[in-house]
C-alpha cells in the first residue's frame, strides 16, 4: 500500500492505496474553505497552520495500515510553499521512521490521474486542466510525456471565478456560488466579449473579462438578487464559451480519442455539458473525475504514485524539492 499526502493549498488530505488492484482504502481530506472564506482567497501562512493542525489528526487514522506500507508519497509542487511544506516534513519524517522510500508526485499530474482512481489509464488522453491555480490544454501520451497544448497567459479559470465571487461579495472559493446564482440568471443580459476573439493563440486569458465584469458591477445602481445572478450567468456563459473557442480551435486539425476534464473546477456542470457537447461532436469518450476527486485531495495523488512506484520513481529525503506555483508548463 502507499500512503499519499495532499497539502498544496487549502486541503489537507491523506490517502491509502492498495499497489495490487489500485483500490482506494482509505481517504479523508479537511478542508479550510470556511476559515478563508471572508478574505476573499487563501492566506497562506493561515492555511500552513491549520495543515499542521490536520495533517496529524488524519494521519492517527491510518495507524492500522502503517505495517502494509511501501512507500510514502507527498504533492512536491506546484503549489504554495509553506503548505507544500507541512506534507513534505510529514512524509520524510514517515519515511525515516517506517523506513520506506519517498515519492514526490507533481500536483498536476496527480489531477490527471483523479480520472484513474480505481481504474486502468487510457494514454493517450487529451485534458482540459482547470483549477485555481492553473488553466491548461494537455496531450498526455505517458507518465512522463506531457505536452502542455496551452495556458494562461494571467489568471485561470477557477481563480476568475473567485475574483468575480470577490466583487459580488461571496465567499472563497466563489465557483460553486456563481454557477449556482447563474442557474438563476439570464446569460443574455450583459454582453460581454468572449477574451481573445481574433486572435490566433492558442493561450487561456481572463484578466480582461474580470474587468469587463469589474466595471459592470461598478456602473450598477445597486446590487439587487436577480442582477447578481444574470451578472453570475453572462460572466460564466462568457468564461465557458472562451475554454471552447480555444479547445475547437487546438483540435480543429488534431484527432482526439480520449478526452478528460480535471481540476476543481471541472465540477462546473455548465463547462461539463459544453466539454460533452464536443466530444460528442468530435466522436471522442469524455472522462471526468467523481465530484469528490475533482478539487485537491490525496486520492489522486496516490493513484498517481501507484504509476509512480511501477517506474520505481523513489527520491529521497535531500533531493526532494519544493517548488512554487507557476502558471507557465510544468512536465
Ligand atoms: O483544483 P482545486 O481544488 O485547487 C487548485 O489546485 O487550485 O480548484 C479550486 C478552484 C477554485 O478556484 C474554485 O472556485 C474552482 O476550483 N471551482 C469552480 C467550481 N467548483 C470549484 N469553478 C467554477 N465552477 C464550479 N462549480
Ligand atoms: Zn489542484
Amino acid at each position: 500500500m502507499i500512503l499519499s499526502i495532499e497539502s498544496s493549498c487549502d486541503d489537507s488530505s491523506i490517502a491509502i492505496t492498495r499497489l495490487s488492484d489500485k483500490k482506494l482504502l482509505f481517504h479523508k481530506k479537511i478542508s479550510q474553505d470556511s476559515e478563508h472564506a471572508h478574505y476573499g482567497g487563501v492566506v497562506p501562512e493561515l492555511a500552513a497552520r491549520l495543515h499542521a493542525l490536520a495533517l496529524p489528526k488524519i494521519l492517527e487514522e491510518t495507524r492500522s495500515y502503517f505495517t502494509e506500507l511501501k512507500a510514502i508519497a507527498v504533492t512536491n509542487e506546484p503549489g504554495l510553499s509553506v503548505t507544500l511544506v507541512e506534507g513534505i516534513s510529514m512524509a520524510k519524517a514517515l519515511s525515516i521512521a517506517l523506513n520506506l522510500p519517498l515519492m514526490a508526485i507533481n500536483h498536476l499530474r496527480g489531477h490527471i490521474y483523479s480520472l484513474f482512481i480505481e481504474k486502468e489509464t487510457c494514454f493517450p488522453i487529451d485534458i482540459l486542466l482547470v483549477s485555481g491555480g492553473h488553466t491548461q490544454l494537455l496531450h498526455v501520451i505517458n507518465y512522463d510525456k506531457i505536452e502542455v497544448l496551452a495556458t494562461t497567459m494571467d489568471d485561470s479559470f477557477g481563480e476568475s471565478f473567485d475574483k468575480v465571487g470577490k466583487m459580488l461579495g461571496l465567499a472563497y472559493p466563489a465557483g460553486p456560488m456563481i454557477e449556482s446564482y447563474a442557474k438563476r440568471g439570464n446569460e443574455k443580459r450583459f454582453d460581454f466579449t468572449i477574451p481573445l476573439l481574433g486572435s490566433k493563440t492558442l493561450a487561456f486569458s481572463y484578466s480582461g473579462l474580470k474587468n469587463q465584469v469589474r466595471l459592470c458591477i461598478e456602473a450598477q445602481e445597486n446590487l439587487e438578487e436577480q442582477t447578481i445572478c444574470d451578472i453570475c450567468a453572462s460572466f460564466q456563459r462568457v468564461a465557458v464559451a472562451h475554454v471552447m473557442r480555444q479547445i475547437k480551435k487546438a483540435y480543429k486539425e488534431r484527432h482526439v480519442e480520449h478526452f478528460g476534464i480535471v481540476g476543481g473546477a471541472s465540477a462546473n456542470l455548465y463547462l461539463r455539458r459544453e466539454i460533452d457537447t464536443f466530444c460528442k461532436a468530435k466522436k471522442a469518450v469524455l472522462h471526468v473525475a467523481l465530484m469528490e476527486f475533482c478539487s485537491d485531495n490525496a486520492a489522486m495523488i496516490g493513484r498517481c504514485a501507484i504509476d509512480a512506484y511501477a517506474n520505481k520513481y523513489f527520491t529521497t529525503i535531500d533531493e526532494i524539492k519544493l517548488k512554487s506555483s507557476t502558471k507557465k508548463g510544468y512536465f
